[in-house]
């Protein structure tokens, strides 16, 4: 790539992540995340809160990013962030921040769509990870979005398969709201589940032709098993909560499984690379890499940090954007439900 000293800003505040990250060419130099806890109460991003904690994050979250990076914001080249998909008052925070900076610092500021960024990901210049080659397939696996995307180029992007309802990380987070666990599951999930009998109980896998997918039946199904089996046993869920944690995770990664054995199947591509928050969970990336000799697949894997939402992803697609010249205007606009 381009042997200048391009530094790019991104920025990222989709959900309820205020993130920032400087990149210079393709590496990344900082990439700061806070967190905003206060949702966990609530046992789900409550959006008008979301929106305020941006506000109030963002000046400190892009400061320590500069910082951090051991650089000034007179050296950025241009400010990337994200303009959707997501909430819409959490992504006016980031766009306007984004907005006012590029036009202080008379730099051209570039939008990025956040299902972009989790994909191109795979495209920071990381040591020990490889970069998929063209074309590749996709699996965005996330809270908000489920998708398996045929990937062409870096901006040839086609939605092959996606869910009908909900999306793989809530039917993570709502199955760990049914067995009284805290906000986001998907993480406590993944750790009972490596202390559990994936087979210990088994659930119906949802009939969805193509690869389209559905969870909103699996999380109906763990409902009324678990009411059942609390009518019996009180203790049920405290007693089995390793194996349900583990027969609900093994599950699901079976549904992922499949849809993208057909996806290859149907597109003859081995290139498989995952994304997303969901992708961090140990048991899909487990199946992915037997994917490997099983179905001989090349797996992508992105590192731990570039999974759930970061400004790096974000990042990394405002340089490639940067070097096509690919810019927007002063009156771009967030966008809720912005497509690939
Ligand atoms: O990409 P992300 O950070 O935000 C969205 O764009 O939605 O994804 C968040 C989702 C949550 O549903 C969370 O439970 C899930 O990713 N998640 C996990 C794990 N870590 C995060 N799900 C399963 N296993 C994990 N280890
Ligand atoms: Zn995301």
């Amino acid at each position: 790539m381009s042997s200048q000293n391009i530094y790019i800003l991104g920025i990222e505040s989709s959900c309820d992540d205020t993130a920032a990250s400087v990149i210079h060419n393709g590496r990344i130099l900082s990439n700061v995340v806070a967190n905003q806890k206060i949702h966990e109460e609530f046992g789900g991003v409550v959006p008008e809160l979301a929106s305020r904690a941006h506000q109030q994050n963002i000046v400190p979250v892009v400061h320590q990013a500069l910082k951090k990076a051991n650089i000034t914001k007179d050296q950025l080249k241009a400010i990337a962030f994200t303009r959707g998909p997501g909430l819409m008052g959490s992504l006016l925070v980031g766009t306007s921040f984004a907005k006012s900076l590029a036009y202080g610092l008379n730099i051209p500021l570039i939008d990025v769509n956040h299902m972009q960024g989790h994909i191109l990901a795979h495209f920071i210049d990381e040591e020990g990870f490889n970069k998929p080659p063209f074309p590749f397939i996709a699996m965005t696996i996330s809270g908000g979005h489920t998708q398996i995307v045929r990937v062409d180029d870096y901006f040839d992007m086609t939605v092959i398969g996606e869910t009908i309802d909900d999306a793989v990380g809530e039917a993570f987070d709502k199955s760990g709201k049914i067995l009284g666990l805290g906000y986001p599951a998907g993480p406590e999930i993944d750790k009972r589940a490596k202390l559990g009998n994936p087979k210990a109980f088994k659930f119906t896998k949802p009939k969805v032709d193509g690869l389209n997918f559905s969870f909103s039946g699996l999380k109906t199904a763990i409902l009324y098993f678990i009411q059942k089996e609390t009518k019996a046993n009180p203790n049920f869920v405290e007693e089995n909560l390793n194996d349900i944690c583990a027969s609900i995770q093994y599950s699901i990664i079976g549904i992922l499984i499949d849809k993208l054995k057909l996806a290859s199947k149907q597109t003859g591509i081995k290139h498989i690379a995952i994304g997303g928050g969901v992708s961090a969970n140990s048991g899909i990336r487990q199946s992915l890499k037997d994917g490997e000799q099983k179905f001989g697949w090349t797996t992508y894997i992105p590192k731990f940090e570039f999974t759930t939402d970061n400004a790096a992803m974000i990042a990394i697609v405002g340089y490639l954007k940067y070097l096509e010249s690919d810019f927007a205007e002063q009156n771009v606009a967030a966008s809720a439900r912005l497509k690939i």
